[in-house]
C-alpha cells in the first residue's frame, strides 16, 4: 500500500530507544526525512546512521521551555518544510500515590504533557502550511485509571484531551490530529518492570512475562513495529478522515468502549 509519504518531513520524539526508535524506522521506510530528539545523542546517532533516508539529529532535554521552538526553527532551517511532528518522548514513574513526591508529578507533565504541547504550539504554523498532521503516542492508562499508575495514567489523559482540543482547531486549519494508545509494548521500559517484578517475587524473568501477560488478560506483549505503522498509517493520506482519532492498540487489553 502506498502511503505518498516519500519526500516528507517529520520529527519524532523520543526517537533514541524504544517506540519511537521504531516508528522512525517505519516513517523512513516510507521515505520521510526525519528530525531525531531525545537527550541520548550517540543512540540517535546510531540511528541516524541506520536509516534509508537524511535525517537530523537534535539533541534535547524537552522539559525545557526553549526545547519545541528550537526543534522547530532547526527543522525548517535544515529541510525547509514540516509534515509530521510525533509526540513519543515520554517517561512517568510508577508507584503508591502517597509516596509520588511533587519532583515526580512536575516531572511527568515536564515532558509528556508540557513538552509535546508546546512542540504542538511551535509546529502548528509550519503544519498549517503543509496541511500536515500530528500525532500523540499517549498511552492506554489514559482511559483506565489504575492504582500504580497515578501519574501516567493522568498525563496520558490530559494529552488525550490535548488531541481533541487541536484536532477541533485542526478542522479549520487543515491540520489532522491524532493519538495512539499503546498498551503492553516489548520496550526496555517493559522489561524494566518484568525485571522488577521477577526481583520482587524471586521467580525467573520468563515467568514474570508471562505472569504479567496473563494479569493483563492479554495473549502476547506487542512490538515497537506495531506501533510505527499504525503511525505511518494515520501520518499518511489514506487516513485523511481521521480527525481526533483515538486508536488502542494493545492486544485487546482495554475491554471498556
Ligand atoms: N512501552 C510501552 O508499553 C508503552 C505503553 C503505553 C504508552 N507508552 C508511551 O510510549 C512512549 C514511548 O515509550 P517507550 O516504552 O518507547 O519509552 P522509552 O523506551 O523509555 O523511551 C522514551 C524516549 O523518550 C526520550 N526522553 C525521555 N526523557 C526525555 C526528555 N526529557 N527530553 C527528550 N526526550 C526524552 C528517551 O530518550 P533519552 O533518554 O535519550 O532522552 C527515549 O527516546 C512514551 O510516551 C510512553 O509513555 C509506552
Amino acid at each position: 500500500m502506498d502511503l505518498r509519504l516519500a519526500g516528507k518531513v517529520g520529527i519524532v520524539t523520543g526517537a533514541s530507544r524504544g517506540i519511537g526508535r521504531a516508528i522512525a524506522q517505519s516513517l523512513a521506510a516510507e521515505g520521510m526525512r526525519l528530525v531525531l530528539v531525545a537527550r541520548s545523542a550517540e543512540q540517535l546517532a546510531d540511528l541516524a546512521k541506520r536509516l534509508p533516508t537524511p535525517s537530523l539529529v537534535q539533541v534535547a532535554d524537552l522539559r525545557q521551555e526553549d526545547a519545541a521552538e528550537e526543534l522547530v526553527a532547526a527543522t525548517i532551517d535544515q529541510f525547509g518544510q514540516l509534515d509530521l511532528l510525533v509526540n513519543n518522548a515520554g517517561a512517568t514513574v510508577r508507584g503508591d500515590f502517597l509516596k509520588l513526591t511533587d519532583t515526580e508529578w512536575d516531572d511527568g507533565f515536564a515532558l509528556k504533557f508540557f513538552g509535546a504541547m508546546r512542540c504542538c504550539r511551535a509546529a502548528w504554523p509550519y503544519l498549517q502550511q503543509s496541511q500536515g498532521s500530528i500525532v500523540n503516542i499517549v498511552g492506554i492508562g489514559g482511559r483506565t485509571g489504575s492504582a500504580e499508575f497515578a501519574i501516567g495514567g493522568s498525563v496520558n489523559a490530559a494529552v488525550l484531551n490535548l488531541t481533541k482540543v487541536l484536532a477541533d482547531r485542526g478542522i479549520s486549519d487543515g491540520v489532522r490530529v491524532n493519538a495512539i494508545n499503546p498498551g503492553a509494548i516489548a520496550t526496555d521500559r517493559l522489561q524494566t518492570r518484568i525485571d522488577k517484578s521477577a526481583s520482587d517475587q524471586g521467580i525467573a524473568k520468563e515467568e514474570a512475562a508471562e505472569k504479567l501477560a496473563r494479569e493483563m488478560k492479554i495473549a502476547r506483549f506487542g512490538t515497537p513495529t506495531e506501533i510505527g505503522d499504525a503511525v505511518a498509517f494515520l501520518a499518511s493520506f489514506r487516513a485523511a478522515y481521521c480527525q481526533g482519532s483515538i486508536i488502542d492498540i494493545d492486544g485487546g487489553q482495554t475491554r471498556t468502549l
